[in-house]
């Protein structure tokens, strides 16, 4: 079975956040399942050398204002398609946003184009190459079902998965035209969203299945709480929607093997974990003695993540005699308020402002708990990081993150099944009590011996949900189109 990937994202190429991680790992798991993928991305200046060694595959004169190729190629056990658009693409700094911190004000039309390009090569292929299934991830891929949906001829059934329903790609009704998109979709049950064309819910209105990346987002996905404008739409859906847990790249995570580490270890050297705590405590400028837990935080700094309840529960950790790592880069406000508290707490919170991959893996490597206080959270992968890195997490109880960690209550520490800590509802108080609880666990040595073995032997891989896309694949082409 052949698949035609469509995204903004893929690790190690090119990546913002959980998206990038996702693509560059399912393709490689499907692969031993007899499903082929190739990813198409947007040729942007970090995929220089990628272009330079490709092959053109496929050209035009004129996408959106400037010529554009497809550049095949072979990079990290992946098979890529690279769509090579200078005028759309080759700028730099964020791939989504300018200088100004404000969105590339053409978006629309690059990532458009990206989803235009996709449908052409899932009508009619490129050098012989036809796709069976296109999948489309986020808004950024989400015209790819309503060019396919507005086509007379027949096309390939198309899957979107909707990573995260807060970034939409909501844009000006005007460039329906610009976009080559018929005026019939922009109706309330298609594409348009309070006035404006929604990448993303063309997405929802038009592909043949839709996937999230957790049950519980999936369910949560079809309230107003979390729906954000689209739960109507989703509810009408619902025998299409399915929730598909992430899994995370097993081997790019692995901290028996990981140059991040000062010293890897497994689940039966688990002693060797404190090297790695004490650089993480030299590297965040921490006081390496004291008894309390290390916490972490690997984060974009966003109102999504719940930081700004850690900054005001922060008192109550240092109080307790824990400390904190955090890692991450987002809203100026947050940043400024992390580097503040770490100057309130010296030695207490330490706090580095951007974004570093290999500190990424030396904090799970070395920290004891991992706080994610999520307002929502349709996945999440830090924590599964922590769960393979014997590192608990302490979470909100929504989204993936409900699904993935086994809260250390009475039933669950008796049976010897927790693995982490959860709250609810996401308030500082509740956060509070998270914290100071994953604190008491920290001093009953056994106890948090047994939840980190425990957490560690937790199938974070992604050998089942795999299973679950081809399932989805392989429904939607046994369906045989219908006879005239
Ligand atoms: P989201 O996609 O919403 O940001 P996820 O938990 O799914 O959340 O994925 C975030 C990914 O980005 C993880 O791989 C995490 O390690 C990484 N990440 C986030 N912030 C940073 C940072 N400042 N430096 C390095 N990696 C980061
Ligand atoms: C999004 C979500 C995150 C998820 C990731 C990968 O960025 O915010 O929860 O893990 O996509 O699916």
């Amino acid at each position: 079975m052949k698949i035609l990937f469509v995204a903004s994202e893929c690790a190690p190429f090119i990546k913002t956040g959980g998206l990038a991680d996702v693509i560059g790992a399912v393709p490689k798991a499907l692969a031993p399942l007899g499903v082929a993928a190739r990813v198409m991305l947007p040729a942007y200046p970090a995929l220089g050398d990628l272009v330079a060694q490709g092959q053109s595959v496929w050209e035009t004169a004129e996408l959106q204002g400037g010529p554009a190729r497809l550049i095949a190629c072979q990079a990290e056990g992946i098979d890529l398609l690279l769509l090579d658009a200078p005028h759309l693409f080759d700028r730099p700094g964020n791939i989504y946003l300018g200088a100004d911190g404000q969105d590339w004000p053409d978006n629309a039309q690059r990532f458009g184009a990206l989803s235009y390009v996709a449908a052409e090569v899932a009508r009619q292929g490129v050098e012989g190459w036809i796709p069976d299934i296109v999948h489309a991830h986020d808004w950024q891929a989400g015209l790819v079902p309503a060019y396919l949906h507005q086509h007379p001829g027949p096309t390939p059934p198309c899957v979107l998965t909707i990573h995260n329903i807060a970034f939409q790609g909501l844009f000006d009704p005007s460039l329906m035209t610009a976009l080559g998109l018929s005026s019939a979709l922009y109706t309330p049950d298609g594409m348009e969203y309070f006035g404006r064309i929604g990448f993303l819910k063309a997405g929802i209105a038009y592909a043949s299945k839709i996937t999230t990346v957790s049950p519980t987002y999936a369910r949560e996905l079809m309230l107003p709480e979390f729906g954000m404008g689209l739960e109507g739409l989703l509810r009408a859906r619902a025998s299409d929607l399915f929730g598909i847990l992430n899994g995370i790249d097993l081997e790019v995570w692995n901290p028996e093997d990981d140059d991040a580490l000062v010293a890897p270890y497994n689940a039966r050297t688990l002693k060797r974990k404190a090297a790695n705590r004490a650089e993480v405590m030299k590297r965040f400028g921490l006081n390496e003695d004291g008894a309390g837990p290390l916490f972490c935080v690997v984060s974009r700094l966003t109102t999504q993540k719940g930081l700004d309840l850690l900054l005001q529960a922060l008192p109550v950790l240092v109080a307790r005699g824990a400390r904190l790592a955090v890692l991450g880069s987002g809203d100026k406000a947050l940043e400024d308020g992390f580097v503040a508290a770490a100057q309130a707490h010296s030695g207490s919170v330490g706090v580095i402002i951007g974004y570093d991959e290999p500190l990424s893996h030396l904090i799970q490597g070395g920290s004891d708990a991992i706080l994610i206080p999520s307002r929502f959270e349709p996945c999440g992968l830090t924590q599964l990081y922590g769960l393979r890195y014997g590192t608990i997490p302490v979470v909100a109880r929504t989204g993936g993150l409900a699904d993935t960690v086994i809260d250390a209550n009475e039933a669950a520490l008796t049976t010897k099944c927790a693995t982490g800590v959860q709250f609810a509802p996401v308030t500082t108080a509740a956060m509070e009590q998270a914290i100071l609880r994953t604190c008491d666990l920290f001093d009953q040595p056994a106890i948090w011996a047994g939840m980190m073995r425990r957490a560690m032997r937790h199938p974070v891989g992604w050998d089942v949900s795999a299973q679950a896309y081809k399932d989805i694949y392989r429904g939607l082409t046994s369906v045989q189109p219908p006879q005239d």
